[in-house]
Formats: C-alpha cells, sequence, structure tokens
C-alpha cells in the first residue's frame, strides 16, 4: 500500500516536472535570442511566457504580434521560426521562458542567466617587493568580474600559446623563467573574454643580447690592440 503511493506521488511529480529548463547566459545589455527547441513544420499560434507572465503572444499570420507589457519595444517574435529576441538586456531578462506553439506547450524550457561582461584584465606582480633578486613570485590577473558568471583564466608566454590555470600563477626565478620577456593573462566568461596588456618579467634576463654586447667589445679590443701593434710597429 505504501509504495503504491509512493509511486502515485511520483508519477504525479514527474507529470509536473516534464519541462527541460536549459541554461543560458547572456550578456547584460546585449541581446538575446531564443529558438524553441524543436518547433512543427509550420506555425498557427504562437506564445512566450517569461516567469510565466505573457510575453509575446501571436495567434495567428494576419494579426501583428502581441507584447507585454504593450509598451515594451525591446521585444520582436519571428512567426515562421518561433525566435524571441530581446536586445538592450536587463538584469529583469533573467528568469524561466517556456514556448508554446498551436497551443502546445513544449517540454523544452530556458533558465536564462543575464551576466556582465568581463573587463579588461591587468597583470600585477606580487608582492611590491618582488625583483630580479626574489626566488619567486607571483602573478595576479585582476580585473573586477563582479556579476559575470563563471570565469576562467588563461596566461601567455611572450608569444607562446594561451594555458588555462587559476587567477594566480607562481614564478621561480630560474633558467626557464628569466628568459621570459613578457606575462599576458586573459580573462573569460561565456559571453565575452578580454586579454590583458603585457607586464614585464621581473625575473628576465638579456641574455642573447649581452652575449652580442661580449662580442663587440672584444672586437673593440682587439681593434685597439691591432692598433697599438700597428702604431708601435712604426
Ligand atoms: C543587438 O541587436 C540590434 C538590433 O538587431 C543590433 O543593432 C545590435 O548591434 C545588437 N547588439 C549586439 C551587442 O549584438
Amino acid at each position: 500500500m505504501g509504495s503504491l503511493v509512493a509511486l502515485c506521488v511520483l508519477i504525479v511529480v514527474l507529470g509536473f516536472v516534464k519541462t527541460e529548463l536549459q541554461n543560458k547566459e547572456f550578456a547584460l545589455s546585449g541581446n538575446l535570442t531564443l529558438k524553441p527547441a524543436a518547433s512543427p513544420s509550420s506555425i498557427s499560434s504562437i506564445t512566450w511566457k517569461h516567469n510565466d507572465n505573457l510575453l509575446a503572444e501571436q495567434l495567428n499570420k494576419e494579426s501583428p504580434p502581441d507584447y507585454y507589457p504593450p509598451t515594451e519595444k525591446r521585444i520582436s517574435l519571428n512567426f515562421k521560426t518561433g525566435e524571441l529576441s530581446i536586445i538592450k538586456l536587463t538584469e529583469k531578462d533573467a528568469g524561466k521562458y517556456n514556448v508554446e506553439i498551436n497551443n502546445v506547450i513544449q517540454n523544452v524550457g530556458y533558465q536564462v542567466k543575464i551576466i556582465k561582461r568581463v573587463p579588461v584584465p591587468t597583470v600585477v606582480v606580487q608582492p611590491l617587493a618582488c625583483s630580479e633578486t626574489s626566488t619567486d613570485c607571483s602573478l595576479d590577473c585582476q580585473g573586477d568580474v563582479t556579476g559575470a558568471g563563471t570565469v576562467r583564466y588563461f596566461w601567455k608566454e611572450d608569444d607562446g600559446d594561451w594555458k588555462e590555470s587559476a587567477k594566480k600563477k607562481e614564478i621561480k626565478n630560474d633558467a626557464d623563467t628569466q628568459t621570459i620577456k613578457e606575462f599576458f593573462c586573459k580573462v573569460k566568461n561565456s559571453v565575452s573574454d578580454e586579454e590583458s596588456p603585457a607586464t614585464k618579467n621581473p625575473f628576465y634576463k638579456e641574455t642573447s643580447s649581452s652575449t652580442v654586447n661580449e662580442e663587440t667589445d672584444n672586437r673593440n679590443a682587439l681593434h685597439q690592440c691591432a692598433g697599438n701593434l700597428i702604431f708601435k710597429s712604426h
């Protein structure tokens, strides 16, 4: 008896939870387009709801769509494809979207998040006293990512490849690191990405150019020496 009741409850619950919500993220101030996951070959009526409130509706091909509130100028509906578009997104546009086509509620809806674009980050060397005599330091990819949702960090050395890692990067004052001139970081979320300007490696050692300098010094010394010899032999 108990298990029968449980089964009935389960069936009722499943009946209510038949709409699957897909997560979507859009940029604040940007545009949104939502497409019905599956639409019949011909649409005779379409209704979009936002948080269970009527948002856009067109009940036949002849009449124009209605938008709610009617003063809303940012929404548009494509009757042919069923696509809903909203421009100049604000935080209020976040929430649940459902669509009904030809009087059938579609079993795929959307859970919309409105997030901020990431800012242009800067690479900050830490601690402040970090210098070429330090044994290790860290690089921090800084920028205010409040409201930007899930962000990912990437690092690049000179003109190398971007590699995903953490917001903070530890650097050791070793032979490998000493060959790197500059560091770059990049912040990315689902709606944007931005790269930092270059930051000089505090541990960089000018190996190749110092060799060149030594060579020219040697050559100068040789010239002087030869000059002296020629001068003296006269
Ligand atoms: C949003 O859509 C409008 C109208 O189609 C367009 O002018 C504008 O450039 C779009 N904005 C973005 C950020 O894509």
